[in-house]
């Protein structure tokens, strides 16, 4: 039998992602819940709850128990996080210990709550990983040494920034505005402007399929179908790629403003690190098209997204686990 030093979990505000040296990303799973209204029972969690988004009946709440990044309902948290590591890893007789992360800046209300949560789940002993540290460890960022390397998480609930030298952060800034913002303004621009209402699920698709932080070279259509903002009935509107350029824009530089304050407050020597090293990109989020070159173009820093971007905090947290607990 495997036996570990431990996991690493990636507790996001869209998908919780459980990671294990050897055996890689184990569990890749929405951090959603359905629960019976008024039993309050658990009726489905991760994927089989993300299908009943925005189909289930009235006595069924579907509830995303972390928002922003942190803990909404510390209750389901757990609950879920007890059947994820269940399901990643089975009933073990000695219990993981495990690695978890929490945004930076969170107060230490914020990290006690993840850390019983990790507790009452099931771990053995836990400790704390801030996204940005786990993220640099998880793009496989040489961070043990003094050398500034600049890392930039845009998840569903917050965008974490900070430059990390020498194993933590030196500076950071945690933004609660990431890739459910970004649907939320396409949302928004969709009904002023076509006075359609959309579905959050579907205000995801488009961001994904033809979202973009800059223009394409040729521009794409999608049709969209929500229901009329004036008359309740169905209605299809064509959207084309350039529009949602211009929904997106306000969050966007918003994003990049709150990294240019990261760099404004640099001691000069980690700075000229980082414009050696460039701006490392992860998270969902940063796959959003052209946010790379947007970024690079407004601070004149080399950007690039990690490879697998969705998966570097799990990987940092797996990897921090393997040594964290000797
Ligand atoms: N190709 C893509 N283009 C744009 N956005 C994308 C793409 N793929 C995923 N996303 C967005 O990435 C976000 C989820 O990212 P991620 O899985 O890193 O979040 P998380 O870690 O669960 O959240 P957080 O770290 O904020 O708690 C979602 O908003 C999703 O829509
Ligand atoms: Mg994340």
């Amino acid at each position: 039998m495997f036996v570990s030093n431990g996991i690493g979990i990636d507790l996001g505000t869209t998908s919780v992602l459980i990671y294990e040296e050897k055996r890689e990303v184990i569990l890749n799973e929405p951090s959603i819940i359905a629960v019976e209204k008024n039993s309050k029972k658990v009726l489905a969690v991760g994927h089989k709850a993300k299908r009943m988004v925005g189909r289930a009946p009235g006595n069924i709440s579907i509830i995303k128990p972390l928002k922003q990044g942190a803990i909404y309902d510390y209750d389901l948290t757990e609950i879920m996080l007890k059947k994820f590591i269940y399901k990643a890893i089975g009933k073990r007789v000695i219990k993981p210990k495990v690695v978890i992360c929490v945004p930076s800046g969170v107060t230490n209300v914020e990290k006690r709550a993840v850390e019983n949560a990790a507790k009452h789940a099931g771990a053995r002993k836990v400790k704390i990983l801030t996204k940005p540290v786990a993220a640099a460890l998880g793009a496989h960022l040489d961070i043990n040494h003094p050398f500034g390397n600049m890392i930039v998480d845009i998840g569903g609930g917050t965008s974490d920034i900070a430059v990390v030298s020498l194993g933590n952060e030196v500076v950071h800034n945690s933004l609660r505005l990431a890739g459910d913002d970004f649907d939320q303004a396409i949302i928004n621009y969709i009904r002023k402007k076509y006075n359609l209402i959309i579905g959050e699920s579907t205000a995801e698709r488009i961001k994904i399929t033809i979202g973009g932080a800059i223009k394409r070279p040729k521009t794409k259509s999608i049709l969209v179908g929500g229901k009329s903002f004036v008359s309740g009935l169905p209605k299809q509107i064509t959207i084309n790629s350039d529009e949602l350029t211009e929904g997106l824009n306000n969050i966007v530089e918003a994003t990049i403003a709150a990294i240019y304050k990261v760099v404004e407050i640099t001691p000069p020597e980690l700075i000229a690190d980082v414009m050696t090293q460039g701006i490392v990109l992860t998270g969902g989020g940063s796959l959003l098209y052209g946010l790379d070159k947007l970024i690079e173009k407004r601070l004149g820093i080399a950007t690039r997204v990690a490879e697998n971007p969705q998966t570097c905090v799990a990987v940092g947290t797996g990897i921090y686990a393997t040594y964290a607990f000797e």
